[in-house]
């Protein structure tokens, strides 16, 4: 609906002020801070204002500084005179964009959900959804239109320091909760974003969980099937939900960088997906392509490249000359025009789209919900259905009110630990200061059940000045002899905050103090609940035998604690399932949908790690206090067609003596095909809730088409023959009755 006034507007545009829009600054380079200490604003500097937003007219900022998390009315004073700014120099918005990705995240006490990986384990869309709605509120509070948010790279290489961000490891849940996000940040209608939504941005496009060393930023080898199939279907459901950005993968995928990939960039995302949207690059990797990955052979070179693949937003463009160089470029013709015009129409479409030239300054009085009771209990929810029972033995859980803790371990009494990365601050690392009214898992366990039942002695410490792994020199003998005392020992053990490179790691396993402590409180013949509070699966195999009960926690936000008493005392029925597999070894590192390695007829129903005790947990793995039936699995038509709906249907029954929720998942298996077929693969899901005795019919729908497959001519294939389909304990098999092949990636 904007093209005339886009076509009219950009008319008037000169070349300078065209480039200023295609570039993104970081909020830091404009401030004035105390002492020059980066998170300490105090007000934006006059000569730096003029040079960024009035002379090279930049288009958009980045970034809030953790320091005005308690300060909104400074907030709300630089962010409007900036706008004002820009509008004076250019008369048109800035655009301002932030990584919000679990919530508000960096202001007056924002409501804060799980982290993406724990939003998996919910296996629940409509939270998803609901959690985004929020988040989006609450960002769109503090005047930023512009989430950095859903990250849809697969979760498949647990060493990855960024698997957290992700929805785990498959396709399927990366897709669905990849849609429900993008609806509940930008709202029903894209072209019209509304005032309490945000635009999404789906990154990193395409391929970065997946690094062949599993360290932050390093190639990945992928091969071009599994890139289609795997890795590019979550972006390509995302982009048809309306997606209105799209971020680039920092790295090197099949030895090309991604920002520099004008196949993935301009054919796939721009016209086979007909992605209408922004592309922008991520922190300064236009310059990456000449100082990191040797692809151009100066600055300019690398701006050249990157534009030309399809780039329309520079993120921490190499200043101060990637105006006057691309510039240049056009004037030597080496970048055309109207690629240039392409870019500022995307980024001018998303300033239309998200209202910014009607309405570009904030107001804070109408978001009377921010961090209101209600979104906190959203964010509760969110955390009661992530959390994980993993063993539960002898039912030692839930414990009784009158039970005596031991509560101990270095993550039991942190906000950091609970909210992860991205929280306040780039690392996470500011949670406990600037959340001092948080509740931790000590606060929570003592308001459930009262401060003499708890008893805290942590025996390992992190080291906050230290990198994210760092502990402190531990001090078992005060945990082990607190452990003379009570009933049970709670042990919180995981990770501490980290995001991006510096939360690379070596070694899978949980540390090695960790470890210790858990050895030491067994001797005590106290009985051991383990809680893992992590970003990606630490490895606890050696230890996991002298435990009772395992809750993986993943990374719960804010309201975690809160929801792992809820647990703890049985006031929540856990229902989260593991969106990863859960390694036992190192050297094991696998996902449950792999190409079979042994004859699939000898496996009886289960899967191959999981059948041979390779594997500590597999995928979609998770425990109940109740017990559930499963019977009756039927399809609507054995025999089908390549453009049908199978609609299945199963009953499933709580056999148990409480309420709960369990999550239905439905698997193929292909039997043959022209390339060796993966084992499983999910194609369905749903999470219903059942009281004690109660059976409910579910209905899981598949698109024939859903059970195709890229072939070596890397086109669709949906081939003729039969496919089993498991459900919980039931199983029949279906017929495709024709071929078909889909020639693009978008099937009709
Ligand atoms: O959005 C992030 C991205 O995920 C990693 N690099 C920095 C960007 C902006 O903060």
């Amino acid at each position: 609906p904007y093209e005339n006034q886009i076509t009219q507007l950009m008319s008037k545009m000169t070349l300078d002020e065209k480039i200023g829009q295609m570039s993104q600054f970081a909020i830091d380079v404009l401030l004035k801070t105390k002492d020059n200490v980066p998170v300490e604003p105090i007000e934006l500097d006059t000569n730096k204002v003029n040079y960024i937003l009035g002379h090279l007219k930049a288009g958009s900022i980045l970034n809030v500084p953790a320091g005005v998390a308690q300060k909104p009315a400074l907030w709300e004073k630089i962010i409007s005179e900036m706008q004002k700014e820009a509008i004076k120099a250019t008369g048109i918005p800035m655009i301002y964009g932030i990584d919000a990705i679990h919530g508000g995240t960096y202001s007056r006490g924002a409501t804060l959900f799980p982290q993406e990986i724990a939003m998996g384990a919910t296996f629940n869309p409509e939270l998803v959804y609901k959690g985004a709605e929020v988040s989006a509120y609450e960002t769109r509070a503090c005047d930023i239109p512009w989430s950095f948010s859903p990250v849809l790279d697969m979760g498949r290489m647990p060493l990855w320091p960024r698997m957290w961000e992700t929805y785990g490891e498959d396709t399927y849940l990366n897709s669905t909760m990849g849609v429900a996000c993008v609806e509940g940040y930008q709202g029903k209608d894209r072209n019209k974003i509304g005032m309490d939504n945000v635009a999404a941005c789906l990154k990193h496009y395409v391929g970065y969980g997946v690094p062949v060393s599993g360290q932050d930023r390093t190639p990945a080898m992928i091969p071009q099937i599994e890139l289609l199939e795997r890795h590019l279907k979550p972006f390509a459901e995302a982009i048809k939900a309306g997606a209105l950005s799209v971020m680039v993968n920092s790295s090197i995928v099949n030895d090309l960088p991604v920002h520099a990939n004008h196949h993935l960039i301009t054919d796939v995302l721009k016209n086979d997906l007909h992605f209408d949207g922004v592309v922008v690059t991520d922190w300064q990797d236009i310059n990456n392509l000449y100082v990191r990955d040797h692809v151009a052979s100066s600055n300019k070179d690398a701006i050249r490249l990157a534009i030309n693949a399809g780039i329309d937003m520079a993120m921490i463009p190499y200043d101060p000359s990637f105006c006057s160089d691309l510039k240049e470029l056009v004037l030597e013709k080496k970048v055309s025009i109207s690629r240039i015009d392409d870019a500022v129409r995307r980024i001018l479409r998303l300033k239309y789209r998200l209202g910014l030239f009607s309405k570009p300054t904030w107001n804070i009085a109408p978001y009377t919900q921010y961090a209101s009771d209600a979104h906190q209990k959203l964010a509760e929810e969110a955390a009661d259905e992530s959390i994980t029972l993993l063993k539960n033995d002898d039912h030692i859980l839930p414990l009784s009110k009158n039970t005596k803790i031991l509560l101990t371990g270095p993550n039991a009494n942190s906000m950091r630990t609970l909210n992860g990365g991205w929280t306040i601050s780039w690392q996470g690392d500011k949670a406990d200061q600037y959340l001092p009214n948080g509740i931790t898992i000590l606060k929570a366990l003592q308001e459930k059940v009262g401060k003499d039942n708890v008893i805290y002695e942590p025996g390992v410490t992190y080291d906050m000045n230290g990198p994210y792994y760092a502990e402190n020199k531990p001090d078992f003998a005060k945990a082990v002899a607190a452990a003379k005392d009570v009933d049970v020992i709670v042990a919180c053990v995981g990770e501490n905050s980290y995001a991006e490179t510096p939360g690379n790691l070596n070694d899978l396993q949980l540390s090695e103090n960790q470890q210790e402590l858990v050895k030491e409180l067994a001797k005590t013949g106290k009985p051991i609940i383990l809680i893992l509070n992590e970003g990606r699966p630490r490895i606890f195999s050696g230890i996991e035998p002298l435990t009772k009960a395992v809750l993986d926690i993943y990374l719960p936000g804010s309201e975690g604690g809160l929801a792992l008493a809820n647990i703890l005392f049985g006031e929540v029925n856990p229902s989260g399932r593991l969106p990863f597999t859960y390694p036992k070894y190192t050297n094991l590192l696998t996902t449950y949908d792999y190409k079979p390695c042994e004859n699939r007829a000898t496996m009886n129903g289960t899967y191959f790690y999981a059948a041979n005790n390779t594997v500590q947990y597999p995928f979609g793995y998770g425990l109940s206090y109740t017990t559930f039936e499963y019977s009756g699995l039927k399809v609507n038509k054995t025999h089908f067609l390549p453009n049908d709906e199978l609609i299945f249907t199963v009953n499933v029954k709580n056999t148990g003596k409480v309420a709960g929720k369990e999550t239905v998942l439905l698997y193929s298996s292909e039997e043959v095909a022209s390339i060796t077929p993966d084992n499983r693969r999910l194609r369905a899901f749903d999470k219903i809730e059942l009281a004690p005795g109660e059976t409910k019919v579910v209905t899981l729908k598949v698109k024939a088409s859903d059970l195709s497959f890229i072939g070596l001519d890397h086109k669709w294939h949906l081939e003729k023959g039969a496919f089993d389909i498991h459900v919980g304990s039931q199983s029949l098999k279906i017929y495709a009755d024709t071929t078909k092949i889909w020639q693009n990636y978008l099937k009709e």
